[in-house]
């Protein structure tokens, strides 16, 4: 920079004018925005004084750039065809290829013979792509090859703005050494008075400053707690990402050879392998019980029941652990209550990657302990949570869960992948889990669990789950991300 602001005053002393920016930057070899960029500089030290001025000029196109960078087409193909040529119909179908075999022919580079495409020339130089040079040089370029590149659609005539400069009030050859801070050293010597400052440019910007940005999902997170909030649900506390098969399956009235808790959907810890706290001996007989005898109206699984199978520690799968924790302290309060719950947080499936599943996801967990609830109501309160959260189209299909009765997956329509997607899981829990409870018998509990990344990918249209939550989550996309609204 300094060294080009020196040339630029060099030339300025001989010729005291320069009708054009433009011109300047080809005499000097640099680029117009170089010059620009020393000019404005000399301008603000009342060295040089600028005047705007507008012209029509060539410029790139797109393709122009692409030409340049990588060479025409015909150029291209040139450098790919062997010296005995090629069939035709071996050529990739690309436009590229199109363009480089018509114009390398137009231009006599290659001979089209019974279907082969040869080289007639040894070697060529690609002057259209010399000649984009220039024209991005602002160069002079013969106007019948100008017409050439208008037509190829690699130029295009564009207003482009540059400066006619002339010598200023303080012109001189050599720069000065201008200071741009008032320092303590110079007051305290008192060399202030004889320092020449910078003038301030109030025009420059600051850096860009990085802070931190909330994660799209996170944002999400609280939008949901809100509305659950809103609807009167108190929190559950699931900081414990580790939990025994005893709440999250047996307690649940899942037997111990359901599918779901074999290595294909659970991942089990390998360190401690087992969680040997058995905090309520009798509860855990009451649920031994109902799965190898039944009770509460029903003949139970009839299996032998093993302990050891139900003290595994594992990575929960679905936060209805924790409801299921819940529901017991509950069940110890003198006198009942009716209670709504919720929660979101992580669980972990071992699942196949895709673009809809990850090994790990949120899930938000809702539930609530009444007397005289049913599936009508959960359908209820379940269609009001989502046309809070802007999912008015969503569906209900019949289901099994071994802990449900009845139970209904809960679908929405996903304007991207444009089909329904399951976004969650319902139903009333059932009496061979809330009996061992100890919950009165007229206490009925409704329950669902959802995931919170699907509706989120529904309502910010995100294709892939990966693109939301997971190590390849562009950072760029954090910090852009509008703050959310998810309340239509
Ligand atoms: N636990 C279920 C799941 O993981 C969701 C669910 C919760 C279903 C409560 C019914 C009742 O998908």
């Amino acid at each position: 920079m300094e060294d080009l602001k020196l040339a630029i005053l060099a030339y300025l002393n001989e010729n005291k004018t320069i009708e054009s920016s433009l011109d300047l930057a080809i005499k000097l070899e640099v680029s117009h925005n170089e010059v620009v960029g020393a000019i404005k500089s000399l301008d603000s030290i009342q060295y040089a004084v600028l005047q705007q001025l507008e012209t029509k000029k060539y410029v790139l196109t797109p393709d122009g750039e692409d030409y340049i960078e990588k060479g025409t087409p015909e150029m291209r193909l040139f450098s790919t065809v062997p010296a005995e040529g090629v069939n035709i119909k071996d050529l990739p179908k690309d436009q590229v290829v199109d363009l480089g075999r018509n114009y390398g022919k137009a231009k006599g580079w290659f001979s089209i013979e019974q279907g082969k495409l040869k080289k007639i020339k040894e070697a060529v130089v690609d002057e259209d792509a010399d000649l984009l040079r220039d024209i991005q040089a602002f160069k002079e370029v013969p106007a019948d090859k100008i017409k050439n590149l208008e037509k190829r659609r690699t130029i295009k005539l564009q207003l482009t703005k540059y400066y006619s400069i002339s010598t200023g009030p303080k012109f001189s050859l050599t720069l000065p050494k201008l200071a741009t801070d008032l320092t303590h050293d110079m007051i305290i010597k008192g060399t202030w008075a004889q320092e020449e400052f910078k003038a301030y440019n109030f025009n420059a910007l600051g850096k860009e400053i990085t802070v931190g940005n909330l994660h799209p999902l996170m944002k999400v997170r609280t939008q949901f707690c809100n509305v659950l909030l809103e609807m009167g649900f108190e929190e559950m506390p699931t900081n414990q990402y580790v939990e025994s098969a005893f709440w999250n399956f047996d307690t649940l009235f899942q037997p111990q050879s359901h599918p779901a808790r074999d290595a294909h959907d659970t991942f089990f810890i390998k360190d401690p392998a087992n969680s040997n706290q058995i905090e309520d001996k009798a509860y855990w007989e009451k649920v031994r019980d109902v799965h190898e005898k039944g009770g509460h109206g029903s003949i139970g699984w009839r299996y032998p029941w093993q302990d050891e199978e139900a003290k595994k520690n594992i990575l929960r799968t679905h936060t209805t652990a924790v409801s299921a924790k819940m529901l017991y302290k509950l069940a110890q309060e003198k006198e009942f209550k009716p209670k709504k719950y919720f929660s979101i947080d992580r669980v972990f499936r071992n699942e196949t990657l895709d673009a809809t599943h990850l090994a790990e996801f949120h899930q938000v967990e809702g539930l609530i302990a009444d007397r005289g609830l049913g599936f009508s109501h959960l359908k209820t309160v379940i269609s009001v949570f989502f046309k809070k959260i802007g999912l008015e189209k969503i569906k209900f299909k019949p289901t099994y869960n071994p802990y449900t009765e009845p139970s209904a997956e809960i679908f929405a329509f996903h304007p991207i992948l444009n089909k329904w997607v399951e976004i969650g899981n319902s139903g009333v829990f059932r009496p061979e889990m809330l009996g061992p409870l100890g919950l009165p018998s007229d206490v009925s509990v409704i329950a669902w669990g959802l995931s919170l990344e699907r509706p989120t990918m529904i309502n910010y249209n995100i294709g892939n789950i990966r693109d939301l939550f997971g190590h390849s989550v562009n950072v760029k996309d954090i910090r852009a991300n509008p703050i959310c609204c998810f309340q239509k």
